[in-house]
This record gives C-alpha cells, structure tokens and sequence, in this order.
C-alpha cells in the first residue's frame, strides 16, 4: 500500500487518519488540500510529507500558470504556506527547498510549461529516490541484527507508509525479518494518535511479520522481562551532534533502553539531518490540538477545560543513541564527526 502517487495533475493520498478501519483516498488537484492534508496527518512521516509537498509545489505552480500576476511570487507564497504546515520535520524544508531551487533556475525567458515540467520531475525523483534511500538504509540496517531470533521495540510509525515506499526503522525490521535475524516486532502504541497500533501494526500484519502491540507505558517491563534485544526508531530531525528528533515517547524509549543495556537505533536518510542546526536544543517541537488528548476516538475522556500540554515530538539527546543507520552507512559516535563527514560527502547546506 503506498502513501502517495502521483498521476497527471493529481497527487492520491491514502488517509492514514482512516487506518485500519478504512482504506481510502484523498485525490488533490489543489495545493492547499495537500497543505491541509499535511497538517491533519492525512499524509504524516517524514520523507512522506516531503514528497507530498513537493508535489503540492508542482501543483500550485500548474494554478499560477493561468493566472495573472507575477508567477514567481506567488510560487513563493505556495512554497511558504507549504512550509507552514508542520515545523518539526526538516524533510518537509529539505523538499521544499530542492523544488525551489530547481525553480530558480528559470527565468522569464523560459515557458511556465518548461518549469512546470522541470518540477515535476524533480518532485518525481524526490519520491523515487525515497525507495532505493531506503532500500540502502534498510540493508545496511540489517546487519546489526547479529543474534539469531531477536525480538526489537519500535514506536511510531516509520515504514511504507512514513515513506514513499518501503519505510526507514521498519525497512530495517522488513529486512531483517527477510534474512531471519529477527522473529519479532513490538510496536508501542504511540499516544496520542496511535501510529503504532493503527499503522505500524497494520503494515507488519500485511506483510505476516508477528507483531505484539503494547501500550507505550509497558515498554520498560517489556525490556526488563528480557523481551526485546533492540529498539529501533525513525526521526524527523538529527542534528550535527547527533541529537534525534521523533515522535514524542522515543525519549522515554531511549532512557529506558540505555537502563536495561539495549542498543537503541535510530535509521534515517540523509534527508532528515539539519546540517544546519548544531544540537536538539534548537529543533521547533510541534504542539498538536489538546483535543488529540482529551478525546478518544471522538469521545470525551478529560475533564472540560483541562489545561493540556500536547508536544508531538521529543529530542533524545546523541549519548543515547547506539547508531544512526543512513543510506551511506552506519554512523557511531562520536557524532558530530560523523555527522561533519557525511555533511561534507554529500555537500549540505
Ligand atoms: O506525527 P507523525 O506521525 O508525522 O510522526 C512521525 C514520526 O515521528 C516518524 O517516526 C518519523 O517521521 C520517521 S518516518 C520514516
């Protein structure tokens, strides 16, 4: 099942609010669909929403070709508002800004067709990168499932459908299940909205690798049982000194994780590191409605009027962190080298 396709003129997102109950669709020939489809978690996951974003450029750019007006600014105001749509993952920025620099460089000498078509390739190879990035990530991931029978803990969801295609952490987990490194997955919940229940026990039970879904408050007596050898976690966001981003409950995760000596891993394309941001202290956290909270499947479960603090993500800091599995490989601390490297290998900003 795959999050997102593109097909002329038409960016088709499964409704991942809906999963599992129902599979459907959201069809958007309008840029601010996707925009809203992005801020309601229609489309949600990182490299996810990026491709979705660019494709919202190409569509908004497709609106403004027959309008009047100045085209350039007006695609800068899309790209803006597309920007505006979540602030924590920097994939989102990271697409945005390759569609915009393809675009630049056009000028009014050029057709709008010809940098219309020149957008919609690039988004195009965003999303088809994302596939093989990840296809990379997860064989690289793999090896680090080295005792046989292994049983490892994920939270949220970072697979097919965070993705474009095939996933990050459960890449990894998909792979290792294909070379029997492990036999099983735990997948927390994931409150407030149930990635893990709704999405990630969804993708593995698809695809028959066993999986046992817990609420996040019993992960550490899972690991304290000697049930889990592993965890492993997507991210949003990993910082020059290794400091990751992801959804709120991965610290937890982590801190546990480092008490009963289990490696925790976090896997990533390069497309997720702000080069441009040395720690996690300067990552912008999402807060989300407090209804997410107080409302369960649309019933009440709060008292009215409860004050509500409702951060979407959270930042584990580098030292808890046993390895970020990339696309060029596995990288250990100390992280700030590494992450330096890959900055100057792959040219960041
Ligand atoms: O709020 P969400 O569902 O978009 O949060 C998603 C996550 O935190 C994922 O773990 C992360 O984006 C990695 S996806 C490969």
């Amino acid at each position: 099942m795959k999050s997102l396709n593109w097909n002329k003129e038409c960016l088709t997102l499964l409704n991942q609010t809906r999963l599992p109950m129902s599979v459907e669709f959201i069809e958007c020939k309008d840029w601010r669909v996707v925009a809203e489809a992005i801020r309601r978690l229609e489309v949600r996951g990182a490299p996810a929403i990026g491709a979705a974003a660019a494709f919202g450029l190409v569509l908004g750019a497709c609106e403004l070709k027959d309008q009047k007006g100045d085209f350039w600014q007006k695609l800068l105001l899309v790209a803006e508002e597309l920007r505006q749509t979540r602030p924590t993952a920097v994939n989102l920025f990271w697409a945005i800004d390759r569609m915009m620099s393809v675009a630049s460089r056009f000028s009014a000498d050029n057709s709008l067709s010809e940098v219309i078509e020149a957008l919609e390739k690039e988004a195009l190879a965003i999303a088809n990168e994302d596939r093989e990035v990840n296809k990379k990530i997860s064989q690289y991931g793999a090896t680090l499932f080295n005792q046989p029978g292994m049983s490892v803990l994920t939270h949220c969801n970072a697979g097919a459908l965070a993705t474009v295609d095939f996933g990050t952490a459960l890449g990894v987990i998909r792979q290792a299940w294909s070379e029997k490194r492990i036999k099983r997955v735990f997948a927390d919940e994931t409150r407030p909205l149930l990635q893990g229940a709704r999405l990630t026990a969804w993708e593995l039970m698809q695809e028959n690798i066993p999986v046992t879904l817990i609420t996040d408050n019993m992960a550490g007596w899972v690991m304290k049982q000697n049930m889990v050898q592993a965890v492993i976690v997507g991210a949003d966001r990993i910082t020059l000194n290794g400091d990751v981003a992801n959804k709120i409950g991965t610290y937890s995760v982590a801190v546990l994780a480092r008490e009963h000596n289990i490696p925790f891993y976090v896997a990533a394309p390069v497309s997720t590191f702000d080069f441009a941001m040395d720690t996690g202290d300067d990552i912008p956290i999402e807060e989300r409605n407090s209804q997410e909270i107080t409302t369960f499947g649309g019933v009440s479960c709060a008292p009215e009027g409860v004050d509500v603090f409702n951060p979407a993500f959270d930042v584990t800091p580098n030292h808890l962190v046993s390895a970020i599995i990339t696309e060029f490989g596995i990288l250990k601390a100390p992280y700030h080298q590494a992450i330096s490297q890959l900055k100057q290998q792959k040219g960041g900003k």
